[in-house]
């Protein structure tokens, strides 16, 4: 076990800095490069645990790749090359990997089980398995006694049964999930039709936009995206990428210098995808200093350099579909509510209580150990910010959540004294070098061994 200690900032954040590429994005990229006809690379800082998870597993599944000065170097095995994996394929506390892979396993002629980390294995896979079993998949989950009507992993899905190919999909999503509408598009490659879906609003869309410019026929129209399998080729060509920076990683940067008194810190080459910029926006809404400029696009995902400053905040109400474009950073920007002056109001984000933990339960238990008065709600928080209060020194537990654990890293640069965050190794799930980052950007921050205090 790993902790951190955060000292209170004494001066500014000051620097220009790298993040790690964007975790959604390599994880497309790394499945569509184990699909592809040849030798793809794909470069992008350091990758964390997500992304190696797939990686990991995409070797199970008889995809070789090796690393070469900061490079994936993958070697494609085509779309109908993956070979039956030996044993369980895991896939550690990553959604993304599970639901992604499944859709791609639900179209193979051969077994396989996809296990997860204890928060995985509690994590919501009935949205995948219902619209995959509609067009033809195999795939059994755990029923969990807790969740009376959900499946839970883990999952076993395939071998397709005969004639052996999926189906025709038109399907409503419940609920906005990338996740989910990415595994019923690559199950799509694999179908004798159309995949057509909709959702309630917009998710992000980089499978779409990576497809897309792999040749693959697929459009959107709002809420509304459909892959036409029967017309394509069926080959995916290799590729070269430099994937975007992560905007989600970037975020804990961003806030940490709006929130830092005299701070002002850059972050270069990051993905600003419009269907990702809505803590941006909420930004830019709460009067905070944050400049985009853009810098061209890589495979169809734009990107561009931020710049961040310190600055007076003020409360906002956050919902609707900017609330989804911002579902990941809704734990950072609680951090800056509690200082934004007034009470911001989160809604509609009923969603955040099935991701890596119940993140309205962990924040709110978060924000109350720093001496920020919350109140929790079915779907979101209010959070009441004041913005000269020095935050009391917290004792807090990341709850295993990476995001969890970086907003309550940034919440200890503003408290009265020292910070420990425990259990802080899950960091490394999106973001393996924060501690570093926010270093050489000024803060103090020391890494301890969690084990005494946790005996
Ligand atoms: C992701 C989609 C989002 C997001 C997650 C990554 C993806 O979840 O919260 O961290 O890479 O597709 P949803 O599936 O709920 O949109």
């Amino acid at each position: 076990m790993t902790d951190l200690l955060v000292h209170p900032a004494v001066g500014p954040l000051v620097g220009s800095v790298p993040v790690p590429g964007d975790k959604s994005i390599a994880h497309r990229a790394i499945l569509l490069a184990g699909l592809a006809t040849g030798t793809s690379r794909v470069r992008g800082g350091a990758l964390g645990d997500d992304n190696r998870a797939t990686l990991a597993a995409l070797g199970a599944l008889g995809v070789a790749h090796t690393e070469q000065a900061g490079a994936l170097v993958i070697d494609g095995v085509g779309l109908h090359g993956l070979r039956a994996p030996a044993g369980d394929i895991d896939c550690g506390n990553s959604g993304t990997t599970m639901r992604l892979l499944a859709g791609l396993l639900a179209a193979q002629p051969f077994r396989a089980r996809l296990v997860g980390d204890a928060s995985l294995s509690r994590r919501p896979m009935g949205r995948i398995a219902g619209p995959l079993r509609l067009r033809g998949a195999r795939i059994e989950g755990r029923l969990d006694p807790s969740k009376p009507g959900e499946t839970t992993a883990p999952l076993e899905i395939g071998p397709l049964p005969s004639p052996h190919v999926l189906g025709a999909l038109e399907y409503d999503l419940p609920v906005a999930s990338a996740q989910v509408k990415s595994a019923l598009l690559l199950s799509g490659l694999y179908a004798d039709g159309a995949t057509w879906l909709r959702e309630p609003v917009v998710s992000r869309d980089h499978t779409e936009r990576m497809l897309r410019a792999l040749g693959v026929p697929i459009a959107s129209l709002g809420p509304m995206v459909e892959l036409d399998g029967p017309s394509w080729s069926g080959d995916l060509p290799a590729f070269d990428l430099e994937v975007p920076g992560d905007l989600s990683a970037a975020a804990f940067l961003i806030a940490a210098a709006l929130l830092v008194s005299g701070s002002r810190v850059g972050v270069r080459r990051v993905g600003i995808n419009p269907t990702r910029t809505g803590f941006v926006e909420l930004v830019r809404d709460m009067g905070g200093a944050l400049e985009v400029a853009a810098r061209g696009d890589e495979l169809g995902e734009p990107l561009g350099d931020l710049l961040a400053a310190f600055g007076p905040l003020r409360a906002v109400r956050a919902g609707g579909e900017t609330l989804t474009r911002a579902i990941d950073e809704v734990p950072i920007f609680c951090a800056l509510a509690a200082r934004a002056r007034g009470l911001t109001v989160i809604r509609d984000a009923a969603e955040l209580r099935v991701k890596e933990s119940d993140r309205i339960a962990t924040m709110a238990r978060v924000l109350a150990a720093f001496g920020v008065p919350c109140e929790e709600r079915p779907d979101g928080l209010v959070v009441e910010g004041v913005p000269d209060r020095p935050l009391d020194a917290a004792d807090v537990k990341s709850h295993g959540d990476h995001r969890v654990a970086m907003t309550a890293v940034v919440l200890g640069l503003l408290a009265r004294g020292p910070t420990r965050v425990r259990d802080a190794g899950c960091i490394a799930t999106s973001f393996p070098r924060f501690v570093g980052t926010l270093r050489a950007l000024g803060a103090t921050i020391d890494v301890v061994d969690g084990a005494e205090a946790h005996s």
